[in-house]
Formats: C-alpha cells, sequence, structure tokens
C-alpha cells in the first residue's frame, strides 16, 4: 500500500471505529458484529504497525492496553478531592437547604445526580489530549493510573471542539457495571475449575462490583485492565478562569465533548423537588446498570459554590443523600477483641458470613462492652446487621426466639488479649484500656506505626514488618528510638542489605523536615487528629507553650472541647511521654511553627486592635479571618476579656462570648463591618 493510501485508510478506520465504540458504550447501541469490529480493529493495528507515522494519538488501539506498570507515581492533585457530606434522611437533607439559604440570601437551584458507587478518578487533558489519570488517593495525591484509565473506552483520549480550554480537569467515576461484575466472577468460576484439575489454588471471587472496579485501576497489566470493560462517568470539570456560569453547563460541555455523562440528572428549583428526585430514584435504581448508593445534590451557579465555600473536608455547596443500608441476618459464631495504639479493646464479632448491600460480611463491630450488654449477646445467637455509613457492619439486634436454651452468653474478657494485664475502665468512659502502655507490644508496635504513616512522619521506607522485626529485637521501643538505628544495627538483622539500611536511615533522617503541626499528630495523643493538631500548633506556636497549657487555656481554644484538653494534659503529665518528646526533640524533629513574617507599618491597619473570632462566616473561614488579623497587624485573643476590642461574630456565634462581651461593653461587628474596618 502506498503511504498516501494507508494515511487515508488510517483516518478512515479511527473515526469509523472510535464512533462504533462511543455508540457501544455510550449509548448501548451494536451497528456492528462483534467479529466486523475485531477485523477492523486488526486491520487498524497492522496497518498503524507498518506506518506509525500516521497512527493518531486517539486511535482505538491504544485502548487494548498492553504496559506494565511495576510502581504507581503518587501525583499530587492540582485542586485537592475532597469528599462530600452525608445525609441520611429528609431532616439533615432541609438543615442542609437552611445553611444554603442562610448563606446565600438569594436565588439559588440544585442540580441532582446518582451517586454512583465506583471509585473517582482525575483526568487532566492538554492541548485536547489526554495526559495524566489520578485516583483519588487520600484527596491532596493519588495514584497515576494513565495507562490503565486510557483502555477506559469511555474515556476519550483526545477532545475535538472549539473553544477547548488549553488544560482542564475532568472528575468522574470508574466503575463496573452489574452485568460485567457477575460476567467476571462467572469467568473466575470457570477458570477455577480449569486451576482445580491442575492443582493450582483457585482465583478468589470479585466481592462487589466497587471493590472489583477500584481493584482493577490498580493492577500493573493495562492488558488485563483492557479485558476487565471498566466504563466511567464524568460529574465535573475545572479549568482556571471557567467562563461557564453553572454545573448543568458544564455537564452539557462534557457532553458535548463525548464524556460519558449520565443524563439521569437534573436540575431542581426547590428542596422539594430534590426530594422528589431522591423518592423517585429510591427504586428505579434497582435497575440502573451501574451500582448506586445516594444521590448527589450541588448549587448549580458555580458563583454561588463559591460563595458558600468549603469547609476543612467538604465543600458546603453540595452534600450527598446516602439510600438506607440493607440490613440481613446471620449467626454469631464468636466475639473477638483487639487491643489499639491507645490501648483501647475494641470486641469483634465473628459472624457466618452473608451478603449485605452487595459485600459478604463475615465481622462486625460491637465498639464496647456497653454494646454488648445493651444486645445481651450470646454466642450462636441469629442477629441482624446493617451497614450504616462506616464500612464494616454493625449488630442492630439479636432474633431472641431463636436463641437455644442453654446458649453461653458473651463476656467482656477481663486481661488484655496481648500482655495479659488485667483491663481498667474509666469511670464515665466505655471502653475497656490495657493499662500496660509502656510494656503492652501492641501498644507500642501501633504508636510507632502511627508516628510513620503518611499523614504524620511519613516514613515511607518502614512498614509493619520491618517494625515488628526492630521490636523483636529490641532496637525499638517508642519513635525516639527510630531516630538512633545506626546502619549496623539494621544490617544486622535477617533479610536486610546496605541498601535497604540506607534507604530506611534515609526515611527516617528526612522526616526531621517535617512541620510541626504533623509532628504533634504523629505522638499519637488520644483524641488527637490531624486537624486538632494543626489547631493547636497554630495556637500554642510551640510544644513547650502546649505543654504548659492549663485546662482552661486549653478548652479556650476554638474547637478544642473538654475531652482532648483533658487527654492532652493527663499526656503532657507523664513523665515517659515528656522523656518522648525530649528524644524527638533532640534528634532534631520541628517542634515549633516557623515565625511568621513582620507586617510592615503601612499594612498594619489593624494595630494595636485586638479581636475574637466566633461563629461560621460566608466568606471566610475562621483561621483565615485569623491569619488575615495578624497579617494586618492585629492581634487575636480566644477569650473575651476587658482587653477584647472586637469580637466578630458569624453565625451560631457563641452565645456566651456574646453575652460576656455585650456585659463588658466589647464591640461586636459583622463579617461586612470587620471587612469596612480592614478597608478603612
Ligand atoms: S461530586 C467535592 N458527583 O462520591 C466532591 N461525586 O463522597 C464532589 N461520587 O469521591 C464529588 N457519584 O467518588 C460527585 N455524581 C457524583 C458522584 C460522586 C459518585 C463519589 C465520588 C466522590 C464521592 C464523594
Amino acid at each position: 500500500m502506498k503511504p498516501e493510501e494507508a494515511r487515508i485508510e488510517i483516518a478512515e478506520l479511527t473515526k469509523k471505529i472510535n464512533h462504533y465504540n462511543i455508540q457501544y458504550y455510550q449509548n448501548d447501541v451494536s451497528e456492528v458484529s462483534d467479529y466486523e469490529f475485531d477485523m477492523l480493529l486488526e486491520k487498524l493495528m497492522s496497518l498503524e504497525k507498518e506506518f506509525p507515522e500516521f497512527a493518531y494519538p486517539d486511535s482505538p488501539s491504544k485502548r487494548v492496553g498492553g504496559t506494565i506498570t511495576k510502581a504507581f507515581n503518587s501525583v499530587k492533585h492540582q485542586y485537592p478531592m475532597l469528599s462530600l457530606g452525608n445525609t441520611y434522611n429528609e431532616e439533615e437533607l432541609f438543615d442542609f437547604d437552611k445553611r444554603v439559604e442562610k448563606l446565600l440570601e438569594e436565588p439559588y437551584e440544585y442540580t441532582c445526580e446518582l451517586k454512583f458507587d465506583g471509585v473517582a478518578l482525575s483526568l487532566t487533558y492538554e492541548n485536547g489530549l489526554l495526559l495524566r489519570a489520578v485516583t483519588r488517593g487520600d484527596g491532596v495525591q493519588g495514584d497515576e493510573v494513565t495507562e490503565n484509565a486510557k483502555t477506559i473506552m469511555n474515556i476519550p483520549l483526545s477532545i475535538e471542539g472549539e473553544n477547548i480550554p488549553p488544560l482542564f480537569e475532568v472528575r468522574g467515576e470508574v466503575f463496573l457495571t452489574r452485568k460485567r461484575f457477575e460476567q467476571l466472577n462467572l469467568e473466575i468460576v470457570t477458570e477455577n475449575k480449569e486451576r482445580e484439575k491442575a492443582g493450582k489454588k483457585p482465583i478468589k471471587l470479585l466481592a462487589n462490583p466497587r471493590n472489583a472496579a477500584s481493584g482493577t485501576l490498580k493492577m500493573q497489566d493495562s492488558g488485563v485492565v483492557a479485558k476487565r470493560k471498566l466504563g466511567f462517568f464524568a460529574y465535573s470539570l475545572i479549568w482556571d478562569n471557567m467562563d461557564i456560569k453553572t454545573h448543568a453547563e458544564a455537564l452539557e460541555l462534557l457532553t458535548s465533548w463525548k464524556f460519558n455523562v449520565s443524563d439521569t440528572y437534573k436540575k431542581c428549583g426547590e428542596i422539594k423537588e430534590v426530594v422528589s428526585y431522591i423518592n423517585d430514584w429510591e427504586k428505579k435504581r434497582k435497575n440502573f446498570p451501574v451500582e448506586t448508593d445516594g444521590i448527589v445534590i450541588k448549587v448549580n451557579d458555580f458563583r454561588l459554590q463559591e460563595e458558600l465555600g468549603y469547609t476543612s473536608k467538604s465543600p458546603r455547596w453540595a452534600i450527598a443523600y446516602k439510600y438506607k443500608a440493607e440490613s440481613a441476618s446471620t449467626i454469631l459464631k464468636s466475639v473477638s477483641f483487639q487491643v489499639g495504639r491507645t490501648g483501647a479493646v475494641t470486641p469483634v464479632a465473628n459472624l457466618e458470613p452473608v451478603l449485605l448491600a452487595g459485600t459478604t460480611v463475615k465481622r462486625a463491630s460491637l465498639h464496647n462492652a456497653n454494646e454488648i450488654e445493651r444486645l445481651d449477646l450470646h454466642l450462636g445467637d441469629m442477629v441482624y446487621i446493617e451497614k450504616g455509613g462506616e464500612i464494616i457492619p454493625k449488630i442492630t439486634g439479636v432474633n431472641t426466639p431463636l436463641r437455644k436454651g442453654d446458649a453461653q452468653v458473651v463476656d467482656f474478657i477481663s486481661n488484655c488479649p496481648d500482655c495479659n494485664t488485667p483491663l481498667i475502665r474509666k469511670e464515665g468512659e466505655a471502653a475497656h484500656y490495657c493499662p500496660n502502655v509502656l510494656g503492652c507490644p501492641t501498644q507500642i508496635k501501633g504508636r510507632i506505626e502511627h508516628f510513620i504513616q503518611r499523614k504524620a512522619m511519613n516514613v515511607e521506607s518502614l512498614g509493619p514488618e520491618t517494625i515488628e522485626q526492630l521490636y523483636a529485637n529490641g532496637l525499638l521501643k517508642h519513635p525516639g528510638d527510630l531516630y538512633k538505628l545506626t546502619k549496623e544495627q539494621l544490617m544486622s538483622l535477617d533479610r536486610f542489605g546496605e541498601k535497604s539500611a540506607d534507604n530506611i536511615l534515609e526515611g527516617i533522617q528526612n522526616s526531621k523536615s517535617i512541620a510541626f503541626p504533623r509532628v504533634l499528630f504523629a505522638l499519637g495523643i488520644r483524641y488527637v487528629g490531624a486537624t486538632v493538631a494543626e489547631k493547636l500548633a497554630i495556637h500554642f506556636k510551640n510544644i513547650d507553650a502546649l505543654t504548659k497549657a492549663t485546662l482552661e487555656e486549653l478548652v479556650a481554644v476554638h474547637e478544642i472541647g473538654e475531652r482532648i484538653a483533658e487527654s492532652l494534659v493527663a499526656y503532657f503529665e507523664d513523665e515517659q511521654n515528656m522523656l518522648v518528646i525530649d528524644a524527638l526533640k533532640e534528634a532534631g524533629l520541628q517542634f515549633e511553627m516557623p515565625e511568621e513574617p513582620e507586617v510592615n507599618e503601612e499594612e498594619a491597619t489593624l494595630a494595636g486592635k485586638s479581636f475574637l473570632v466566633s461563629g461560621v462566616f460566608a466568606n471566610y473561614e475562621r483561621d483565615e479571618l485569623k491569619s488575615l488579623i495578624k497579617s494586618k497587624g492585629g492581634k487575636v485573643l480566644s477569650a473575651v476579656s476587658g482587653n477584647l476590642d472586637y469580637l466578630i461574630a458569624g453565625d451560631k456565634a457563641g452565645g456566651s462570648k456574646l453575652k460576656k462581651a455585650e456585659a463588658l461593653e466589647v464591640k461586636i461587628i459583622s463579617e461586612e463591618e470587620f471587612v469596612s474596618l480592614l478597608n478603612s
């Protein structure tokens, strides 16, 4: 064939096959038989092999996979991938609507969409070509799975049209249809028969479409991924300085760019319409080809979305409505007890496996001794289980008429399942604790695992196995010991070579630059999660101030309640904990916030004035307001006193603070008044 002929034929075949693919995967229409389709694809591939210079970047031959990815790169998202707040009933939904109404003070409308039960994926397109596909990960960074994503037929490899932004991001959900999921499990059953004959271990069945989709997306061989036939629904579009105005327009634009947008979305003028959409889909969703677990409700107008803003975890302009979890009944086989890093002992119910909302359930959480008592659990009981918002289902009741006469009641254990120390239960607390904080192996290892995790000190080179080994060899009792490890010590251990020892030491060394808030979180103080640690670090600026803080000073910090404050005081009162902190200080970890830059005089419009910020604000996060005050030379106080000049009161501002401010004749101002003060 002459090159010119080949060029034309490649162009025609590419167009034709892409068209058939869209018809098949997006519109459920088969215009040609599988055989004809395969022939066309084969022809295209052989021509592309002979004339690679004419192959298109979006050639359907790129979809068959074949690349192997050994390790997926971790990539930071340009815009963080947040999650959604959940509601489980109409009342909570109305509360959401009321919040929106109050914050906006102008008309608005919603779009409702199905909440597809798959895995979120972010796609970046540059100059019309798919550049990168990244999983949600922890929301800040995820894994790059581009080669696997390319095998998904309804992810366009290239976009054509007018006014396409040079760089944009599309988000959506990767799924397996219910039908495809069934087919794959049937294939596994057939294959297992062959394997059994050959004396090989059987392959596990896929548990449910969502797990299967998520596992498939992370497979190393994109050829295998292609065969699984994943699908993709697009539900959001983002680029810098967007010139479209609404979410509905974004969905239309995505559709015109040939993305697979489910046509089930609907604009709703008021919350009552949202409720009928929810009710309408409660039944209909059972026949939808993809599993769904709720409805996503979004404020349609982008300007209003921006006005509503975000909390630290999720947007204020959207919410998920989750359909009631299904329930099932099964038999309680036994109860086991686990110790966590804080010494808390949690009971876990071991169940006769049962299918619930698409997953096989073998275990259920029982929370604490009260729960066991409340349920009056006996071994062999027929129990009802339900899936709530959490991953692990819970036992909601017992079918007592079915209980056997001699059934044995379930007792809480009295000694630690790991170190056998008698358990204690503090007054007013539901949980039992193993008090052997310094000697209980599970607690020791758990604290170190917590310390090195990604959200804390991020020592990627260490895993649970190595920690176990170091602990067993007496090299690791608390996080401070990590920084004393030597190469010789590591190399004297089984399985360790020079390279792996260096690797671990480098990871530990690098952790010394981790900022104070994360170091504080890493300490693993009970009730001090990452967000609380950040608040404390910002407020107290360094560990010495924090360790000296009294209970009163701690609860005066916004969002720090008594429970957290008591836990902090108890932690710092413990000499052993202080020794660990000293060791970590000596190792050179960051125990203070970096100095804030000086404010220059011209900008210090709030110099000499003090403020207290309370409540929720329409345009700012509370912490943003505080930084703003400081950046203008003002002082931020955490309690109302005679020294306070202004209380900036937002929605739901603390009632006692307002009263006290009034009594002390402190000026109470609104967000708007503060902004005009800034600009005066
Ligand atoms: S919008 C700020 N729309 O639900 C989050 N999410 O809990 C915006 N999901 O991670 C997400 N269907 O994986 C959106 N129509 C839909 C969705 C959807 C499923 C998933 C998504 C997200 C999770 C949020």
